[in-house]
């Protein structure tokens, strides 16, 4: 069965990439409309996305398409539905968007787990400097055992601060607490009452940044937040103090960062979100040992991204047929 448009034409999809195959299975089972999709897994260029989504009644993108004006101009009125596979919705032109009445679905929850499992694994990768660790062992450089050789910064009896204390921040404030965390600052728009589970202090920004050993951004990206780890917010920070983002790159400002890191204004940084992404390889962060990089993988456990191809296929299907989508953005 194919679904048809009140004249009796189909309805049309386009995908801007290959999406893990749950969804794809739930889209050709549903039987309901026309799908194109960009059959690669490397973004779709502007100009392919443009032509694509012309005449299309629902769209499902990435995080790396940018969804404005131009491109709901290109689809056109039958544009019913953007379904995004990510939580984050900062690459959605939202005003144009709510204007044009057109639901968006995008995939909270799901991969909270995942985010926050890695962005851990980040901290203590960073902390614990265990890429230069391997390194050494690959390169020779480790002689002997050294009382002060690759020493870093532990968790126990820390203070963590946690900007964003959402549904990644919480899931990585419980995971951090039971390796001894001794307090457990966070800050963002207003206090939440189930910081308790973690026993999170609600306190203003300049006081996470000075007081914390750890500082976790997990919030998400609006333009209050874009730029948001400058050179004033770094320079408050503890000299011994660990960054660590899984948020956007553009919560950062990169260069700032650079220069905390390598003038000794704070320890070290872990960053799995960048500006630019791809980063440069010649980027000047990537020259530095106390910079660890990842390249976006919070999300990328196998069960994890398959549920979001699911979830962002249901999301779609709701949508066109003008049904509950399973999460869908309210605004
Ligand atoms: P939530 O909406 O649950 O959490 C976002 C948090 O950001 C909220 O608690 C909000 O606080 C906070 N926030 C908003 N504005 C500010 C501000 N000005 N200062 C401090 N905090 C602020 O979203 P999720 O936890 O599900 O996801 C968070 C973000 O993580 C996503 O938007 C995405 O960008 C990123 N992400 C990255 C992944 C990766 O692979 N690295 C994977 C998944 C998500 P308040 O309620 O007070 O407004
Ligand atoms: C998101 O969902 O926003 C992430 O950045 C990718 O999972």
């Amino acid at each position: 069965m194919l679904m048809q448009t009140a004249a009796g034409k189909l309805m049309k999809v386009f995908l801007t990439r290959r999406i893990p195959p749950e969804g794809m299975k739930i889209l050709s089972a549903a039987g309901v409309c026309e799908v194109s999709q960009w059959d690669s897994d490397e973004p779709v260029q502007r100009a392919d996305l443009l032509k694509g989504v012309q005449g299309a009644h629902g769209l499902l993108c990435l995080l790396s398409d940018k969804i404005d004006a131009e491109v709901l101009d290109a689809a056109g009125p039958n544009l019913k539905v953007i379904s995004t596979l990510s939580v984050g919705y900062d690459h959605l032109a939202i005003d144009e968007i709510k204007k044009r009445g057109i639901r968006v679905g995008y995939t909270p929850d799901v991969l909270t787990d995942a985010t926050a499992e890695l962005t851990v694994a980040l901290l203590l990768a960073t902390a614990r400097r265990l890429p230069e660790g391997v390194e050494e062992v690959k390169n020779g450089g480790w002689s002997s055992w050294k009382p002060l050789w690759l020493c870093g910064y532990g968790l126990s009896g820390s203070t963590v601060g946690v900007i964003g204390l959402g549904r990644i921040g919480m899931a990585i404030s419980r995971r951090l607490m039971p390796f001894g965390v001794k307090r457990l600052l966070y800050s963002g728009r207003t206090a939440k009452d189930y910081a308790a589970e973690v026993n999170g202090e609600y306190v203003p920004l300049d006081t996470l940044l000075s007081e914390s050993d750890f500082i976790v951004v997990s919030c998400s990206l609006t333009p209050e937040t874009q730029g948001m780890c400058d050179k004033a917010f770094f320079s408050k920070m503890k000299n011994t103090g660990v960054f660590v983002n899984s948020s956007r790159g553009t919560v950062v400002n990169q260069e700032d960062l650079y220069e905390a890191l390598s003038s000794g204004q704070i320890a070290a940084a872990g960053l799995d979100v960048t500006t630019p992404e791809p980063l440069p390889t010649n980027h000047p962060l990537l020259t530095l040992k106390n910079c660890v990089v990842l390249p976006h993988i919070g999300s990328a456990t196998y069960s994890t991204r398959g549920i979001m191809g699911a979830l962002s296929a249901q999301n779609l299907l709701g949508g066109l047929q003008g049904t509950d989508m399973p999460s869908e953005l309210t605004f």
